[in-house]
């Protein structure tokens, strides 16, 4: 299995302090404690990420990585951990909000839900906010090693009701980053939306000579 490489550029809390970068840009968002940091380990193939905390809803920055020098992946920080106090939760939220909105690079969000749940409020929120400001967004339900079979195609059924339309249910990658499962499938979404970014900004750069 490919390892990929992941410089860390910087950790942020507001526009200012983002880095400036011209490869396509991918967020990894989900509530607190989802698996965020394991999914982007599993992901890249490896087995430490500066900069991921081991202690849940202490990341409170933006950290942006290099990924091969094709991509930036950022983990941001988790919403909805019970015992961050209501003051810090709104300051986060405000600088989740300020980025995803202003963020001209950002191709996508990566959306990680936990498979054995059922959506949660918060989780709900989030994707109302993303399609009401058509942010794109790929969808995984994670933490599958976690359920049997049976149990899994029941919660897959759930999630899809909540967040997929009947168009768009091929949408929800579910994944493991215990057992790698889904990792060629969210690989292959990531690259397809990467690729049409680039094909993009080429145009653009192309009108602006
Ligand atoms: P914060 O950054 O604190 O919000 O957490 P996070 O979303 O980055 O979660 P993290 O990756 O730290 O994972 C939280 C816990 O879930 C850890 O104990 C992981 O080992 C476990 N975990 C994450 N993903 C999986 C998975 O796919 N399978 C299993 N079995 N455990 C997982
Ligand atoms: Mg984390």
């Amino acid at each position: 299995m490919k390892v990929y490489s992941a410089e860390f550029l910087t950790g942020a809390v507001s526009a200012k302090q983002y880095p400036k970068v011209s490869h396509p840009e991918f967020a990894f968002a989900g509530q607190s404690n989802v698996g965020k940091s394991s999914l982007l380990k599993s992901l890249l193939n490896r087995k430490k990420l500066v900069r991921t905390s081991s202690t849940p809803g202490k990341t409170q920055e933006i950290n942006f990585f290099e990924i091969n020098e094709k991509l930036i992946f950022t983990d941001l920080p988790g919403y909805g951990f019970a015992r961050v106090p209501a003051s810090v939760q709104r300051k986060w939220q405000s600088m989740i909000e300020q980025y995803v909105l202003k963020r001209k690079s950002l191709t996508a969000l990566i959306f990680i839900v936990d498979l054995r749940r059922d959506p949660t409020q918060l989780d709900l929120e989030l994707k109302h906010w993303l399609d009401a400001n058509a942010i794109r967004y790929i969808l995984v339900a994670t933490k599958s090693d976690k359920l049997s079979a049976g149990e899994r195609s029941k919660q897959v059924r759930k999630i899809k009701q909540a967040f997929c339309t009947e168009e768009d249910s091929d949408k929800l990658v579910v994944y493991s980053s215990k057992n790698n499962l889904g990792r060629k499938e969210l690989w292959s979404q990531i690259t397809k939306l990467a690729n049409q970014q680039n094909a993009l900004t080429n145009a653009e750069e192309n009108q602006e000579r």
